[in-house]
């Protein structure tokens, strides 16, 4: 049975929901599934917008034979070469023997090495940069987007209804539920953590390749976006593309904000992390969130970070250095090219304490982090007696902040 929906008249979402998926990239959670977005335009010539995963062909398929009602596919553009939408391509070339498929060289190189069959070069449109494809009354114009996320990647842009097909650029994890458009959604309160989690974990590397993207499509006249994941944007466009500039330039999402995360084997150094929390909610503070690196998946962990303008990372010392789970998320965080943050480090160790200036190596080795030489390094367990020092740090924070 199809399953579709029109942008307008004569472009169409043809794409799949996946509820199954528990790991995006066998990575990243996905509590509420991801769609994979696919889009057929009807002209005086036919095209198909990428495809799907792998576990999503068939309903692809349906949809794209139902749109076409009997006319022939002529062409296929892949703006993104990455399995999670390529894989439906080979099964329509094979359905659609007349239809090309439209890439850059890059889109060919990757072709050739996922699938095990060749492509006549009768069948391959190369495009470059600022190409269009004519399809009759739409003119597609290829622009190209290495590097968001992967070197191949080109949003098409449909001069004629100001539609930006746009790639993994603007996408989110989320089903759509039949809902494909950011005016059918509550985002900002159901969408809005999942977005900036796919962002910052997929993209979050390639924030300057992504600025670049932005001042290109600043020279658009943009009607709609449609990214390969997630809704089509036709109503709040500038909010979310403000959202984008914001985690792509790696500035702070939310002024005012602290995460604390931290790690502990027996409780102590939670317990410092929950006694810092009150002192900075009794100081007048509001956006506190305290998170057991153990505890919570580190994606949700690096969204937060890109969030946040104050980050207080806590962990005990293990064999001779960092707590391995704090290690792993602080080197997740300097592969994603978190900067510009404020920092507060706690250390803690029993006979010879190390965390803190591990903690405090590794974040200086990131671009702009801003760690405060007001920090603490505790042997076992804070006392009372000494939350002079723990109220000294949430004195630091509070004045850092301007507060
Ligand atoms: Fe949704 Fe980069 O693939």
């Amino acid at each position: 049975m199809q399953a579709t929906r029109k942008l307008n008249d004569d472009i169409i979402w043809v794409g799949a929901d996946d509820r199954r998926l528990h790991l995006f990239e066998n990575l990243y959670p996905l509590p509420h599934g991801v769609s994979y977005n696919a889009y057929l335009i009807k002209d005086e010539k036919t095209v198909l917008l990428d495809t799907v995963d792998e576990s999503a062909i068939s309903q692809l398929i349906e949809n794209v034979e139902h749109v076409l009602n009997g006319r022939k596919l002529d062409y296929i553009i892949v703006n993104h070469m990455e399995p999670d939408h390529c894989k439906g391509i080979k099964r329509i070339l094979e359905l659609y023997p007349d239809c090309k498929m439209v890439g850059n060289v890059t889109t060919f190189k990757f072709f050739d090495q996922l699938f095990d069959t060749t492509l006549s070069d009768e069948r391959k449109v190369v495009v470059k940069e600022g190409d269009i494809l004519d399809l009759g009354s739409h003119k597609l114009r290829f622009i190209f987007a290495p590097m968001v996320h992967w070197p191949e990647v080109m949003l098409t842009y449909d001069e004629k209804d100001k539609v930006l097909f746009s790639a993994d650029a603007f996408g989110t994890f989320g089903t759509l539920d039949g809902n494909i458009f950011d005016d059918e959604i509550d985002f900002n309160s159901s969408w809005l953590t999942d977005a900036r989690r796919y962002y910052t974990n997929i993209v979050g590397k390639y924030g300057p390749q992504t600025q670049a993207v932005l001042k290109k499509a600043a020279n658009l006249d943009i009607a709609m976006i449609a990214p390969l994941h997630g809704p089509v944007w036709r109503n709040k466009l500038g909010m979310f593309v403000e959202k984008y500039d914001i985690w792509s330039s790696y500035r702070v999402e939310d002024p005012g904000s602290v995460v604390i995360i931290y790690g502990s084997m027996y409780g102590n150094t939670q317990e410092m992390c929950e006694a810092l929390a009150c002192m900075l909610g009794d100081m007048g503070l509001k956006k506190i969130k305290v998170y057991d690196v153990s505890e919570t998946e580190k994606s949700y962990l690096i969204a937060e970070c890109f969030r946040c303008e104050h980050l207080v990372f806590a962990a005990p010392t293990y064999n001779n250095g960092l707590y391995p789970k704090m290690k792993e998320f602080i080197e997740d965080m300097k592969m994603l090219n978190l900067q510009n943050r404020k920092v507060t480090v706690l250390g803690n160790g029993t006979w010879a304490p190390q965390s803190g200036k591990c903690m405090k190596e590794m974040l200086s080795e990131m671009k702009n982090m801003d760690i405060s030489s007001v920090d603490i390094t505790v042997k076992s367990r804070l006392k009372d007696s000494e939350a002079g020092f723990l109220k000294d740090i949430a004195n630091d924070i509070v004045s850092r902040l301007g507060k």
